[in-house]
């Protein structure tokens, strides 16, 4: 039988994981490390990734793996991200085509509910703004005037890992905590843990400030839009640290024109500077480009757990698979982490 070829994509090249984890990788299979600061476009992706049976790669690097790729490399049996969100990838299209996936849920849960607090402080302190102006980056005469948050609700939605955390921070700082998911085990989990759930509607009309930190899935419609904008009380903050496509972007900058939001802070970069740039000068609109979980502790926790998901994936024991072609290994029993130090 030929030896697994695994196909590395990443940025920070060897770097990506501790040197165990390389040396066991290539004792058990033929590995192709390419380090880029970018995805490779279709024809280049197709050289690269054509004798492939396994792909890791971190978002940033992994082509856009459509039917068109997916056809074109036919050995491909797995595909191991370092993310948390997959919702880029069409995965009934890959469990059509035996093709798995294995993603890291928790890496970046600390860092994330806590991005997503301070994305809530600098829209009600306004930092982020002073900071701006203490610079001449915006005018002298830009209010900074704010609000405090202690006494006032915050609904959030989607309270998973990253929504749970958030729900205990926001309590330190005196806010009121709603939640709300559609599955009901995260459901019963988030009221079991004390944080009051009601259905959406409800949520948007009780809350001064809506934090997102719900997945999101490929071609799944924007969760707040224009009809829930509107349910919202006005002069009310949207912080969201999930996926930019959550939100209706046009929808939630016509809710700040209309003065209607007060706030909209993202993780990632959502509208043009060009068109609107004076929504970022008056600091209503925050964009924080995807650099919630770029943190010291992350990076290390993350280099470890993609190092056992690739081993784990070569090894025939996926971990955190959102789909395995069968047959999969029987669950491990002892970590790999004790395999990889053993
Ligand atoms: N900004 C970053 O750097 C960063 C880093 C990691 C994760 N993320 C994003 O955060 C998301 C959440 O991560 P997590 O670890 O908490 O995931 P999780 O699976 O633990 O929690 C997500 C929750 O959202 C719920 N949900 C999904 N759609 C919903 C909807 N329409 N309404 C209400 N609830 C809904 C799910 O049922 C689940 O309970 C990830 O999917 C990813 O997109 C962002």
């Amino acid at each position: 039988m030929s030896r697994t070829r695994l196909v590395v994509l990443s940025r920070r090249g060897r770097s990506s994981l501790p040197a165990a984890y390389w040396r066991r990788l290539e004792a058990a299979a033929d590995v192709c490390l390419v380090q880029r600061d970018d995805a490779p476009a279709r024809d280049q992706a197709v050289t690269l990734l054509r004798d492939a049976d396994l792909v890791g790669s971190t978002n940033l690097c992994l082509p856009r793996m459509d039917g068109a790729l997916l056809d074109a490399l036919p050995r491909l049996r797995g595909i191991v991200l370092y993310a948390t969100g997959y919702d880029h990838l069409d995965v009934p299209d890959l469990r059509r085509r035996g093709v798995g996936l294995c993603v890291m849920p928790d890496y970046a849960t600390i860092a994330v509910s806590e991005h997503a607090l301070a994305l809530l402080l600098s829209l009600a302190t306004r930092l982020h703004l002073a900071h701006d102006r203490s610079r001449a980056v915006v005018r002298v005469d830009t209010s900074l005037r704010g609000v405090e948050l202690a006494g006032r609700t915050l609904g959030i939605v989607g309270v998973g890992r990253i929504g749970g955390r958030l729900a205990g921070l926001a309590r330190g700082v005196g806010l009121r905590v709603v939640g709300h998911d559609i599955d009901r085990a995260a459901e019963a989990l988030a009221a079991a843990r004390g944080v009051e759930m009601t259905g959406l509607d409800d949520l948007l009309r009780r809350s001064d400030a809506v934090a997102l930190t719900a997945s999101h899935v490929l071609g799944r419609p924007a969760v707040i839009g224009r009809r829930e904008l509107a349910l919202m009380r006005p002069g009310g903050h949207l912080v969201n640290v999930g996926r930019p496509d959550l939100v209706d972007t046009a929808a939630a900058v016509a809710a700040l024109r209309a003065g209607d939001l007060r706030g909209y802070a993202v993780d990632d970069v959502v509208v043009d500077a060009a068109r609107d740039g004076d929504l970022l000068d008056e600091g209503r609109l925050l964009q924080t480009g995807h650099s919630a979980w770029w943190r010291d502790e992350v990076l290390e926790r993350g280099a470890w757990m993609w190092g056992d998901r690739l081993l784990g994936a070569v090894l025939g024991h996926p971990l955190d698979a959102v789909t395995w072609p069968e047959p999969a290994a029987p669950h491990l029993t002892r970590p790999l982490d004790d395999m990889v130090r053993a």
